[in-house]
């Protein structure tokens, strides 16, 4: 099916309807000098994605919440039977990991092909206020209908947003609260490509935080 941003914008506006609206733009990290297409909502939440000219199954992403609740991107929009990220901080380390469920309850991870989260260390950390993950994601846009298409020029994902911290944040397999907040948006793949990525993907050498990666 193809979508143009002007068919996808409304629908995704009525599936969000429970919460504010957020805006989808560039945007380039201080920390890190990478430029993000980027959801941002008024929770304090933050989902950005940079991808190749010729985009294959890895994406580089970011991940911003607030003290220690945990944010999620849905890759494929809907919470059910899609590809979920979720990620947290725990200590002053970040912990991620991927999520599936064909019900609306907490998901529990999920193993699928091999995908992987490397963190780019100048991107990951928290604050006094929020928290942050930058990373590469290898191995996550999947042909099995769990998230968007690597050649999708536009598509919906979905983000999530809890104030209250996963139950045990030391285990990247904690059971999480429900989201207080929730929603989808339509974004531009096409203007997430950048000819940089192979530079931003080059900054995941994830030596210096010894958090998460999940196959
Ligand atoms: C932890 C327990 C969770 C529960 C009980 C839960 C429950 C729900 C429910 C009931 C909805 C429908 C809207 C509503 O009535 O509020 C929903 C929507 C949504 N959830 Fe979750 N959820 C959970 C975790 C997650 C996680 C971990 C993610 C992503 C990482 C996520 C992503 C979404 C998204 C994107 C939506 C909006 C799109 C849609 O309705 O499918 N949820 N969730
Ligand atoms: C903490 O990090 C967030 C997310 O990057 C940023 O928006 C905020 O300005 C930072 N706060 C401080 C005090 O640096
Ligand atoms: C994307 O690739 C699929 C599978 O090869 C193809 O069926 C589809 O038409 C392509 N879509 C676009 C927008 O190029
Ligand atoms: C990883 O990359 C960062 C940023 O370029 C650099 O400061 C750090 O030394 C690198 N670490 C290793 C082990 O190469």
């Amino acid at each position: 099916m193809k979508f143009s941003l002007s068919t996808i914008l409304p629908l995704a506006m009525a599936l969000s309807s429970a919460s504010a609206q957020g805006t989808v733009a560039a945007y380039t990290d201080p920390k890190t000098s990478i430029t993000f297409q980027a959801y941002t909502d008024p929770t304090g939440y933050t989902f950005g994605i940079a991808l190749p000219t010729t985009p294959g199954a890895d994406f580089v992403g970011l991940l911003v919440g607030k003290a220690k609740g945990w944010a999620g991107v849905s890759l494929g929009g809907s919470m059910v039977n899609k590809l979920l990220i979720a990620a947290w901080p725990s200590g002053t380390k970040i912990i991620s990991s991927f999520r599936e469920t064909p019900a609306t309850r907490s998901p529990p991870e999920a193993t699928g092909p091999g995908y992987t989260i490397t963190p780019i260390d100048a991107g990951t950390y928290t604050n006094a206020t929020h928290w942050s993950l930058t990373f590469l994601c290898k191995g996550c846009i999947l042909t099995d209908g769990t998230t968007f298409a690597s050649n999708a020029s536009t598509d919906v994902l979905g983000w999530a947003f809890a104030t209250a911290a996963p139950a045990t944040p030391a285990n990247h397999a904690s059971t999480l609260p429900k989201h207080g907040s929730q929603g989808n948006y339509g974004i531009s793949f096409a203007a997430a490509r950048t000819a940089k990525y192979a530079t931003y993907a080059a900054l995941a050498n994830g030596t210096t935080i010894p958090t998460m990666f999940r196959a």
